[in-house]
């Protein structure tokens, strides 16, 4: 790995204070230039999203667990829906993943004593079909947040989708709406949201099909959905197969072409791993996140001037998966009712904090995201039988969904960088080498004269010290400051131990000034909150 050195040079600063140090021959600040004029998007609450799979005990165990002293009446785990309320939610993907492929949704409504077990095939485990459609809406409803719901476009059929966007969201009259009725459902359940399939382009999923014949489907499958309720959105599966042996560009470009008059999302996921235990390249592999967005942004860009679309919004980029998984990703791991039970660190935290940061980069493109998945899966939330708790990664999710709205901004950052080796993402993943990769990973967003800067400083060992600059108006008032940080990049939660957590510091005060400088201490993701006045 190769790092820039740091370069000296004379300064003229102004403090925090509103003093002015000239002259003295010290190492450069790094420099953080913010412009409220230079936007980039909107950012859609939607980025903050997640994901609830029937999967291990992310549904069974996790946010269900009947008869547990934990869990109401209904069988809704009350301490876990406590913490993931805490990430203020704002759409939550469902039932699946790659369970979808092969899940038949009439399985699981109606009343519970009548519902079949089936054979998961996915995961391995029996699926009792105890949790499904009314139950996933309740509870839904209880977190604060939006269903979005995965048709089965494996081997499931297109009328199967239909009858679910009857039974969720027409109001009576059909008999898959009157038999919503006859469940206890009056009024409909307005699901907006629908992706056609999961991971379709895998080899490993269940009615697997080519681009073609998954357009051909995928297009067939939204025609009937939406002649039932045209007010639905309809998600694509977009490549999730990065093999070196496959072209996943190809399919995204085929599926586009087909569907782009049809869909208003296409689905990317992404799950990174420190397979090399090297925290440089592990810390900069949202950069790949961003690279493949910027690619599939220039493929929708090209159909968008060719699309039929009416007065619809053009396609938009959904990460409807995206975390970080490669502890648990042996055989004997993969599967059954302990499925993907990965324990999280700091340095998992910083990656989740990169993510996050690109979805703020690309606002203008990425108007959903749902980490990959809420409870005990791949999850920030750990539950056992007798409690439950935060893993490393709630933190940064936490921060981001409850503070950075508005319009994200293109910011100038200037500080020293490394080139990674090379590496890979996932075993089976082409590899990748990163380089200048800035040792601070900057977004920020403005929103009714407030300014909300999100920072990773990606160093291991030393703290950055940066002159933050406004370009538009002045810094005023006091800036409230929150750390994620912890002992060091391997530290990890666990029951009773939170060594990585979110700190609120000191503010720091600020009268209408140009400029103040902090110091990003190593390893951290630091967010800072304050206003600009024009
Ligand atoms: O989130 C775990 C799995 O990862 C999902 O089921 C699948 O879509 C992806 O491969």
């Amino acid at each position: 790995m190769k790092h820039m050195k740091i370069t000296c040079r004379f300064i003229l600063t102004v403090t925090v204070f509103g003093l002015f140090t000239a002259g003295n021959i010290q190492a450069q600040n790094a420099r953080i230039k913010i412009d409220v004029d230079r936007s980039i998007g909107e950012v859609n609450k939607n980025i903050y999203g997640n994901f609830v799979e029937h999967l291990g005990r992310c549904v069974y165990g996790g946010i269900y667990d009947p008869g547990n002293p934990l869990s109401d009446e209904n069988g809704i785990r009350l301490d876990v829906l406590d913490a993931v309320k805490g990430l203020s939610i704002p759409l939550t993907r469902y039932p699946g993943g790659n369970f979808v492929s092969n899940y038949h949704w009439k399985d699981g409504v109606g009343p519970k004593n009548e519902r079949p077990s089936r054979m998961e095939l996915a995961w391995a485990r029996l699926e009792t079909n105890q949790f499904g459609t009314n139950e996933f809406v309740d509870y839904a409803r209880r977190m604060g947040t939006e269903p979005y719901f995965a048709v089965n476009l494996g081997t499931g059929t297109i009328e199967e989708a239909q009858q679910w966007v009857e039974y969720c969201n027409v109001k009576e009259g059909p008999y898959y709406a009157e038999l919503r009725k006859k469940h206890g459902y009056t009024a409909p359940h307005n699901i907006k949201y629908w992706s056609l399939g999961n991971e379709m382009d895998g080899f490993w999923q269940m009615g697997h099909l080519n681009a073609e014949d998954y357009s051909k489907k995928a297009r067939e499958a939204a025609k009937l959905m939406r002649l039932t309720d045209p007010n639905i959105k309809l998600v694509a599966a977009g490549a999730s197969n990065f093999r070196p042996d496959n072209d996943p560009h190809k399919w995204n470009a085929t599926i586009l072409a087909e569907l782009r008059d049809v869909v208003d999302y296409i689905a990317l996921h992404m799950y990174v791993g420190n397979h090399q235990d090297n925290y440089y390249n592990f810390v900069s592999s949202p950069l790949v996140l961003e690279e493949r967005t910027k690619v599939v942004k220039g493929m929708i860009d090209r159909e968008m001037e060719k699309a039929n679309r009416g007065n619809r919004d053009p396609i938009y980029i959904a990460w409807d998966e995206y975390n970080i998984w490669y502890r648990w990703r042996q055989e004997e791991t993969m599967t059954g009712e302990r499925a993907l039970e990965e324990r999280y660190n700091l340095e998992d935290a910083l990656v989740i904090g990169g993510f996050l940061n690109a979805f703020i980069r690309n606002a203008d493109i990425v108007k959903m995201a749902n980490m990959a998945q809420l409870v005990n899966v791949i999850a920030p939330v750990f539950a056992e039988k007798d409690g439950m708790f935060l893993q490393t990664i709630y933190y940064p999710l936490q921060l981001f969904a409850n503070n950075m709205f508005g319009t994200s901004l293109n910011v100038y950052v200037d500080c020293d960088t490394y080139d990674t080796d090379e590496f890979y993402l996932g075993p089976a993943e082409q590899a990748t080498r990163q380089k200048d990769v800035p040792y601070l990973d900057v977004s920020a967003a403005y929103n009714n004269g407030e300014v909300v800067i999100a920072v990773i400083n990606r160093h291991k060992d030393k703290a950055i010290t940066t002159d933050l600059i406004s370009q538009e108006g002045l810094f005023d008032g006091d800036f409230e400051i929150y750390e994620v940080n912890g002992p060091d990049i391997k530290a990890e939660n666990d029951f009773g131990k939170t060594s990585v957590k979110t700190e609120k510091k000191q503010s720091v005060k600020v009268k209408k000034a140009e400029m103040f400088t902090y110091a990003f201490p190593a390893h951290s993701l630091t967010m800072l909150k304050g206003k600009i006045a024009k």
